[in-house]
């Protein structure tokens, strides 16, 4: 296919603005407004001449950070290649299993022992990914601050902070937090820490910093605008933790700070076992660089991405990269072929980052086709019934091109994942709620007491378990009074 001549000569180029007076008015921003002509987007300053200075020194400032080039790559590989579901050889990868022998047992302990003096020599950080726009969920703010705990309706942060704060009351340490969060819900995540001090944890050890965005663009690769002086910008995936780890200096703050492994994950995950013990002694044992935790998938078509090898490299193909034959294909014992499910939790080590970048730190993009409001070019607002915009997002898992050594950890999904995406239906709040209810009813039985269930296997009422009464069940069955008798109403 070939570029629309938008993206070669913008008609808007001609007629509204001209580019060389601009660059004699503003000196300072010469080299960004040429860029801008340069790359046929023009008509974002269709509007120059109505609107107030502010909104110049915004447009100005927005300018300033795009970087044209790129996004003329990044929309001439759109255009030319439709996407393709993953080609090559895909096979399963290796897994540890949900130990089950006795070996298997023996290898998570000990797993669990080497994890344990890791975090007591406080190595191990924790990095939570935040910066996703939710729209999925549609709350307009960030996703972190939902109110999602079956009964107190603690935010979903506020669940972190407490399994953060319940782990260093365990193993005596501090475990310094780092939450990436982006320009469009930085302030409002902050806002929330502040206005609840932070859940009790010390603001020295907590650190945001905020991701990079890019430009959405339209179907033909035009900067899409919401306002005469606003170009439509967009995070520029969780993939763009890479960047901002070196560019905002985290990654020196990590190391000032003694750190030599990151725990990664993402905010909407209400079961998350933050810093799990068995996940980063798995991770060390082997002297890995990035290791993942993995679930079975709960249908073929559920939208996880599944860990598999491509000509023999570890990857993760996303959801909508894997064919539909692939999709359905079993393996021998007639389960999914392709089953390890991605659930976005990590082990990183520093050392590995650190080669990630000395292998130049490149990241690729993604594009996704979504629908985007925008201004038409007689300054109306736009509200598309179909997709018109292309977004560019990178993926963190990508960097898993740079891995020698991995361990991937198999845990079960009813334990560890229940992310919070969608506003009804499946991985909703009504689910991820009726999920922490079944495994803290799951820790009571354990412990000897009665708890009832529906047909399905739902508790028949509400318990919330603070992490501070017991992040897991051997804690709750230490702590709980095995004669009481569960009324439909608990919270510990
Ligand atoms: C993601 C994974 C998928 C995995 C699933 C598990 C991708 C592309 N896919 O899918 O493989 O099986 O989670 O739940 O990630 N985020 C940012 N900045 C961004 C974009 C996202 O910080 O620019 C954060 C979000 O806040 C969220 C997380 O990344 O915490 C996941 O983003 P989301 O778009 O919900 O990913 P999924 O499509 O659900």
């Amino acid at each position: 296919m070939n570029l629309p001549n938008s993206l070669i000569d913008s008609p808007v180029n001609n007629k509204s603005m001209n580019g060389k007076t601009l660059e004699k008015e503003y000196p300072a921003y010469k080299r960004y407004i040429k860029n801008a002509f340069d790359a046929g987007q023009a008509h974002i300053f269709r509007w120059w001449n109505e609107i107030t200075p502010s909104g110049k020194e915004n447009l100005l400032n927005q300018i300033s950070s795009i970087d044209f080039l790129l996004i003329r790559n990044l929309v001439s590989d759109a255009l030319m290649n439709s996407p393709q579901p993953m080609q090559g050889n895909i096979t399963p990868p290796q897994i540890i299993p949900i130990p089950e022998s006795a070996t298997e047992k023996q290898k998570a302990q000990k797993a669990r022992h080497i994890g344990e003096v890791s975090l007591r020599k406080e190595e191990v950080a924790v990095l939570t990914v935040a910066g996703g726009d939710g729209t999925r969920l549609g709350i307009g703010g960030p996703k972190g601050t939902f109110p999602i705990a079956p009964i107190t309706r603690k935010s979903i942060f506020q669940l972190h902070a407490e399994k953060i704060l319940a782990i260093q009351q365990r193993y005596g340490v501090c475990i310094p937090w780092y939450i990436m969060t982006s320009e469009t819900n930085g302030t409002m995540t902050q806002d929330f820490f502040r206005s609840h001090r932070f859940f009790g944890i010390d603001p020295q050890q907590v650190c945001f910093f905020t991701q990079g965005m890019l430009p959405v663009v339209d179907l033909q690769g035009n900067l899409l605008m919401d306002s005469k002086s606003n170009i439509v910008m967009s995070p520029n995936g969780h993939g763009g933790v890479i960047i901002a780890l070196r560019e905002k200096g985290i990654l020196d703050d990590m190391k000032r700070r003694g750190i030599k492994h990151i725990f990664y994950h993402q905010v909407d995950n209400v079961l998350i076992k933050i810093a799990d013990p068995v996940f980063v002694g798995y991770h060390l044992m082997d002297h890995t660089e990035m290791s993942l935790k993995v679930v079975k998938k709960c249908h073929p078509e559920e939208k996880v991405g599944i860990v598999a090898n491509i000509d023999g490299r570890l990857q993760v193909i996303e959801y909508s990269e894997l064919s539909r034959d692939d999709m359905y294909a079993k393996g021998a014992d007639g389960t999914l072929k392709y089953n390890a499910g991605n659930i976005a939790i990590h082990m990183m080590s520093i050392d590995f980052l650190e080669k990630v970048y000395q292998n130049g730190g490149a990241i690729s993009y993604h594009t996704a086709i979504k629908r985007v409001p925008y201004l038409n070019e007689n300054g109306m607002t736009i509200a598309p019934e179909n997709n018109n915009a292309m977004k560019f997002e990178s993926f963190i898992f990508d960097i898993l091109k740079h891995v020698q050594k991995s361990v991937i950890m198999e845990v079960l999904r009813e334990d560890e994942f229940s992310p919070v995406k969608n506003r009804e239906g499946e991985n909703s709040p009504e689910t991820s709620r009726q999920d922490m209810i079944n495994q803290f009813g799951r820790w009571l039985r354990k412990a000897g007491i009665s708890i009832p269930t529906d047909p399905l296997g739902n508790v028949l009422g509400l318990i919330e378990i603070s992490p501070y009464f017991a992040l897991d069940e051997e804690e709750l069955g230490n702590k709980i009074d095995k004669h009481m008798r569960f009324n439909g109403h608990l919270s510990l």
